[in-house]
C-alpha cells in the first residue's frame, strides 16, 4: 500500500490555499481511501471484537464519533468514543480492540493511550496517513487511508479519508453497506463541490457565534464543522446535539447568532424540523443543509444549501464538504491566514 508521493503533491498547484487544493482532492482520497482496505485485509481480531474503544484527538476524534454511530446501528458491536487526552482518567474495564485514529501519527495523547491498551493486553489498530509514523510503531495492525501529505494545519482530506476507511470497516463488518453507496462517494463531493455557498458565507462572516447544530451521525459532523469554522475564520462556533439547545443555549439565541443545522430525510427529519422552527421564532437566522426541493425547510430556512442524497453514508460525506467550503470561504472573506491559522499546529506532541 506504500505510495510514493511526487514533488507536485506538496505545491499548491494553482490554487489560492492548501486548504482549498486539499478540499478539492477530496473525491479522488476518499476513493482511494475506501480501497486501502479489503475483506483479505480487515484485521481477524477486529472482524471478532465483541466492543471496540476508539481514541482519537481534534477532528479525527470526530471522526470516531461518526463510526460510532454508524458500526453499532450496522453491525450491532459497542463502540466507546474517548478523547485521547481523557482516556487514561478512564478506569472502566477496556473493551476487545482500541482503534487509535491520527492523520500525523504522532499525537502524544492518542499514542499514551494506545500504550495503555498495550500494557493491558488489547489489541490495537491504528488508522494514519503517515507510514512509519510513532502510532505504526505503537500498535499492532496499521491501516494507512493514502490521503497524501495535508498541508493546511485544519484537516480537510485527512478527515474525509478517515471516514472513507471506517466506512469501509462498517461495511466489511455488517455486509449492509452496498459496495454501489461507497462508490458514489467521490461523485457525491464531486456534485458539493459546484456548490455556491455565497449567501451562507455572507451570513457567517457578518456572525461573532454561530452554532452548529445536527441529530444522530449528524452530531459530529456538525462538531467537525463547528472545530473548522472557529480554526481558520476565529468565529466562536459552537456545535450542539439539536435536542440540547433548549437546555441552555436558548438564552443565547438571537438575530445575532445564526445557527448552522443539518435537516434531511431520514428518522431525525420531523424532531430536526421542530427544533428550527423553536429557534426561528426567536429570530435566529438559519442555514440549512437539506434538500434543494424541501419547501418545509426552505420557507423556515434564511438559506438552504442543497444536499440531494438518499444514502446517509453520502449524506454524511456531502455535508462534511459543504461545511468545510462554508469555512473555507468565510475566512477567505474575513482575509484570514488560513493555512496556518495562529496559535495552531499541525501536530501536537505534547500531553
Ligand atoms: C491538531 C490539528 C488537528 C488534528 C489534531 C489531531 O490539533 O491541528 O487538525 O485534528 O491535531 O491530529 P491527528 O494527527 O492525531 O489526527
Amino acid at each position: 500500500h506504500e505510495i510514493e508521493w511526487t514533488p507536485d503533491a506538496v505545491q499548491k498547484g494553482g490554487f489560492p490555499h492548501f486548504m482549498l487544493k486539499e478540499i478539492y482532492e477530496q473525491p479522488e482520497v476518499i476513493n482511494r481511501a475506501i480501497h486501502s482496505l479489503s475483506s483479505d485485509t480487515l484485521p481477524r481480531f477486529l472482524c471478532d471484537a465483541k466492543s471496540i474503544t476508539v481514541v482519537a484527538c481534534g477532528s479525527s476524534y470526530h471522526a470516531g464519533l461518526i463510526f460510532r454511530y454508524l458500526a453499532e446501528s450496522s453491525c450491532g458491536i459497542p463502540v466507546r468514543v474517548e478523547l485521547g487526552s481523557e482516556f487514561k482518567y478512564c478506569s472502566v474495564p477496556l473493551t476487545d480492540v482500541i482503534i487509535g485514529i491520527s492523520q500525523s501519527g504522532e499525537t502524544a495523547d492518542t499514542l499514551s493511550a494506545i500504550h495503555k491498551g498495550n500494557c493491558n493486553n488489547v489489541q490495537t489498530v491504528a488508522v494514519t496517513n503517515v507510514l512509519n509514523s510513532s502510532i505504526t510503531r505503537y500498535s499492532d495492525v496499521t491501516i494507512l487511508m493514502q490521503a497524501g501529505p495535508e498541508i493546511s494545519v485544519a484537516a480537510t482530506k485527512s478527515f474525509t479519508a478517515q471516514l472513507g476507511v471506517l466506512l469501509q470497516v462498517v461495511n466489511l463488518l455488517s455486509g449492509r453497506i452496498s459496495d454501489e453507496t461507497l462508490s458514489h462517494a467521490g461523485v457525491a463531493i464531486e456534485k458539493v463541490l459546484l456548490l455556491n455557498m455565497e449567501d451562507a458565507v455572507t451570513l457567517c462572516a457578518r456572525a461573532q457565534h454561530i452554532f452548529y447544530v445536527g441529530r444522530g451521525p449528524f452530531y459530529p459532523v456538525m462538531m467537525e464543522g463547528a472545530l473548522k469554522m472557529k480554526e481558520i475564520s476565529y468565529i466562536h462556533a459552537e456545535s450542539y446535539a439539536a435536542g440540547e439547545i433548549k437546555h441552555g443555549p436558548f438564552s443565547l439565541l438571537s438575530s445575532e447568532t445564526p445557527v448552522v443545522a443539518i435537516c434531511l430525510p431520514g428518522p431525525s427529519y420531523a424532531v430536526m424540523l421542530g427544533n428550527l422552527k423553536e429557534m426561528k421564532a426567536r429570530g435566529t437566522p438559519i442555514v440549512a443543509i437539506g434538500y434543494g426541493d424541501d419547501t418545509e425547510l426552505s420557507e423556515l430556512a434564511d438559506i438552504v444549501i442543497p444536499l440531494d442524497e438518499e444514502q446517509l453514508y453520502l449524506q454524511i460525506v456531502g455535508a462534511t464538504v459543504i461545511l468545510q467550503m462554508l469555512s473555507y470561504y468565510t475566512a477567505s472573506r474575513l482575509g484570514r491566514e488560513i493555512d496556518k491559522p495562529r496559535n495552531l499546529a499541525k501536530s501536537v506532541t505534547v500531553e
